[in-house]
């Protein structure tokens, strides 16, 4: 059942690039997005709420950026039990978003059925058909992950991140804040992620060296800005989740606030470095890292290579849009985490004190 791989959590990383083009099928046609009927015309919508937990959270980070960037539609994105106690000045053009793997989490549910007592819309993005989320939610969108066992998520990750960016284009095409042109350069690229997934897959005895130097490390820093930053924290969930190692994801501006304090000598920071228009603000971080003696393990556009130079060690990901770059980058940390915790010798699909849902508030 696991596919001649030793645990879930590998078997379903390397699910990843088919996982995609489940995904994928049948909303790209001639360049053009088609998501059906959201339940609320894309044009009306004044605001956008995504709401989520944990690793999908993360996916919500990303969903916020891009479709900021291209649907030009203010977002929130919040933490479900945050949430859920906020006083929010609902207005009746708002859309609610709530990313859920299993369709269960309690906390989604409730802020999910909060906005429904509100009169708004409510998309969900679940990979479980049949599931709370989904039959309460005005309108669906599956995520085609297959079966996720492996407690740490991986694969549901990616395809929600997929959602996240068909979602801004349709947004963008109906809006019409991109033109027909630049939303066929994105939905071309979008076609082609998963064989750019399985270059990154190639990677993984590289990885796998690293994880094995690193092994005995106490703490870790993942350091990103923009989408970097919400991959960053992604990087860091998998670690901590599943090895037990310290791991703590900052926005690369942030550490001189404060963080900075804590980077003493042989400590990793896994920096990523893949936003075309931020590589200079992110190695002057990084210098500040190195000069306090950080080990830094780059993840990096190859285009970016020569940036990168200063870093220790450097994990290059293929040629793609800075704004895709989260569905190569997260591979890298996903397969690190991975083999941090095998050679801990824990008990990778099933970390102590965690539960694949999360059913209780
Ligand atoms: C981390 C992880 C959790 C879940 C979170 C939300 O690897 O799997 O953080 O992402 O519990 O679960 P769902 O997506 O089922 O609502």
């Amino acid at each position: 059942e696991k596919g001649g791989y030793e645990h879930f959590m590998l078997k379903e990383i390397h699910e990843q690039p088919e996982a995609l083009r489940q995904t994928l099928r049948g909303k790209i046609r001639d360049g053009k997005v088609d998501l059906g009927d959201l339940g609320i015309k894309p044009s009306r919508i004044g605001k956008i709420y995504i709401v989520a937990c944990g690793t999908a959270y993360h996916a919500g980070v990303v969903g916020k950026l891009v479709i900021e960037k291209l649907a030009r539609i203010p977002v929130e994105t919040d933490i479900a039990s945050e949430f859920r106690y906020r006083d929010i000045l609902w207005q009746s053009d708002d859309l609610m978003i709530v990313i859920s793997q299993s369709g269960e989490t309690a906390d989604t549910l409730a802020a999910l059925r909060e906005a429904k007592r509100q009169g708004i819309k409510v998309l969900a993005v679940t990979n479980v058909v049949g599931s709370s989320v989904a039959r309460e939610a005005d309108k669906v969108i599956y995520t085609h992950a297959g079966p996720e066992i492996a407690v740490a998520s991986t694969k549901a990750y990616s395809t929600q991140l997929l959602i996240m960016y068909l979602l801004a284009l349709y947004l963008a095409q109906e809006r019409k804040t991109l033109t027909t042109e630049e939303i066929e350069i994105i939905t071309s690229e979008l076609m082609k992620i998963d064989e750019k997934v399985e270059e990154v897959l190639k990677q993984e005895e590289k990885i796998k060296k690293l994880a094995e130097k690193y092994q005995k490390v106490e703490s870790t820093f993942f350091l990103g800005r923009s989408f970097d930053y919400a991959v960053a924290m992604e990087g860091a969930l998998k670690l901590k989740e599943i090895s037990y190692i310290h791991a703590e994801a900052y926005a690369a501006g942030e550490l001189k606030h404060g963080p900075l304090a804590l980077i003493s000598e042989g400590v990793p920071v896994l920096a990523l470095i893949t936003q075309d228009n931020l590589v200079e603000k992110s190695m002057s971080n990084i210098k500040e890292v190195k000069a306090r003696g950080a080990v830094v393990v780059a993840i990096c556009k190859s285009n970016l290579q020569e940036a990168c130079q200063e870093c220790d060690e450097q994990i290059l990901l293929p040629e793609v849009q800075s704004l895709l770059t989260p569905i190569l980058s997260v591979v890298p940390l996903q397969i690190f985490a991975y083999y941090m915790a095998v050679f801990k010798g824990a008990d990778v699909d099933k970390p102590r004190n965690l539960a694949k849902s999360v059913t209780v508030e």
